[in-house]
């Protein structure tokens, strides 16, 4: 393999002099006539392009510029994915070197396979260390509940409102999709798979007399779901560590530890879905490792290949057979290219700290969020770890009633301002790449809060 990349921490910093750089009213003339002719056949897009219909033809480390020349600020690494910064030299240089050596070798063994093996061996907790290879989340988490089923013996499943494990079948069954889409063509949750609600401290269902989230009382609820609601075959609980699409939704710190208590009386697995939140993005490997949780099963994507399409599904080792079981492998999964971009992801994340990076500038991006609260009359609630971070914008802290206009006004200005990111509705989902100095950090931060204050004197506030 080649080890031609020699680390340097700082080698996105030259990309970034002089961000936001805009030159054109965004999106620019181009990027207009651009999305026009794409969408004209493309179909099915994120609400967050057909709310701002920008055009990028490159990245470099935490900027992206568009066909217009306008150089924007990364806020949302993709979409949780290019976590190292756009084309990290020595991941770019990793995927062109198997790109012109050997793309693809069925499931046979590679030399940067088996690299990749011991590598992610070596970073994951407990006994997890019988691994398969995909080329996306939702496959991952596919794979994942068969070989939960193939673990227990049993078929039923229970996740999470607001959820979001994938677009097939099998993940869209433990997740919630917007109402319209779903009930538009017809039941997409397959049967004996089923939602409970999952503790948000903002919004608690269940609260103690201090006003404070009530950890036991979910608990409670669902191990009364268990005897009372399914049919006694739950295979495993499968849950997001933290909730991406939902918001940025972090559960106290008591949730996990209690509900795998709960898993283990009942021979129940627990399935970690770290797509979005795992390798590095709150701090860790793995965001359960915050809370000293070892799952049965656990799937990563996104951060995994930092832009390549890879991901993965990884049970104990005494649940490998499983693996066998389900005839695991496909047909891009593994493949040179993929191995070589996760691997070289692992690597630059050990060898320029980013796990130190994003708790220095997480604590950094947390305390300016709580000072923005206090001070804005329509962020209800801060939340994150890392870099993974949301402002939810209510219309009144008391009602908490979603400020979604607001979000949207936000999200549109922001953008327009030259900051590049996917808040979702009401709350300003914020995943910046993991590369990112506090200075740019508050430089983003910096847009937000300028924005939401002009937005509030839009709507009247202060
Ligand atoms: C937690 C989680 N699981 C699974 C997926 C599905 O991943 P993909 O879009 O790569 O299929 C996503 C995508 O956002 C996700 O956030």
């Amino acid at each position: 393999m080649n080890n031609s990349y020699v680390t340097q921490k700082n080698w996105w910093k030259e990309s970034a002099a002089g961000i936001p750089m805009l030159i054109t009213e965004t999106p620019g003339p181009k990027s207009k006539v651009m999305h026009a002719n794409t969408t004209k056949y493309m179909k099915g897009l994120s609400g967050q392009v057909k709310l701002f219909p920008v055009c990028f033809k490159e990245g470099a480390g935490i900027t992206m510029t568009d066909v217009d020349g306008n150089k924007y600020l990364d806020f949302s690494s993709g979409i949780y994915v290019t976590s190292l910064g756009h084309c990290h030299p020595k991941i770019s240089e990793a995927v062109s070197f198997w790109a012109k050596k050997l793309m693809n070798a069925h499931d046979f063994t590679t030399p940067v396979k088996e690299k990749l093996m011991e590598k992610m061996a070596s970073i994951l907790p407990g006994n997890l260390n019988a691994i398969q290879l995909y080329s996306d989340g939702t496959t991952a988490v596919e794979a994942s509940i068969r070989a939960a089923r193939a673990i227990s013996g049993k078929h039923e499943f229970i996740s999470a409102y607001r959820d979001f494990h994938g677009k097939t079948l099998g993940s869209v069954s433990c997740a919630q999709m917007y109402r319209g889409e779903v009930h538009s063509y017809g039941p997409t949750r397959a049967a004996g798979f089923y939602m409970v609600p999952r503790p948000d401290p903002y919004r608690p269902l269940w609260s103690k007399t201090d006003g404070t989230i009530d950890t036991n009382a979910y608990i409670r609820f669902y191990e009364n779901f268990l005897i009372e609601g399914t049919v006694g075959n739950v295979a495993a609980f499968i849950l997001e560590p933290v909730q991406g699409w939902g918001g940025s939704i972090f559960p106290p710190d008591d949730f996990f530890p209690k509900l795998k208590k709960l898993c283990d009386k009942y021979g129940i697995l627990l399935i970690d879905d770290e797509v979005l939140a795992g390798m590095g993005r709150t701090g860790d490997w793995l965001t359960l490792n915050h809370w000293g949780v070892i799952p049965d099963i656990v799937t990563f994507g996104k951060s995994f290949g930092n832009g390549f399409p890879v991901t993965a599904m990884v049970v104990s080792e005494e649940n490998g057979d499983a693996l066998e079981k389900i005839s695991a492998s496909s047909s891009y999964g593994g493949n040179p290219m993929a191995c070589a971009a996760s691997l070289a992801s692992i690597e630059v994340i050990e060898d320029e700290d980013i796990l130190q990076n994003v708790n220095t500038v997480g604590e950094y991006f947390m305390k300016r969020m709580l000072k923005m609260k206090e001070q804005h009359p329509i962020i209800g609630d801060v939340k994150g770890k890392g870099f993974l971070l949301g402002i939810e914008l209510v219309k009144d802290k008391k009602t908490k009633e979603p400020f979604i206009e607001a979000g949207t006004l936000v999200y549109q200005k922001a953008f327009k301002r030259g900051l590049a990111w996917i808040p979702a509705g009401h709350i300003l989902r914020m995943s910046p790449p993991l590369i990112m100095s506090e200075k740019y950090a508050a430089m983003g931060m910096d847009i937000i809060e300028d924005t939401i204050t002009e937005v509030e004197k839009e709507f009247g506030y202060n």
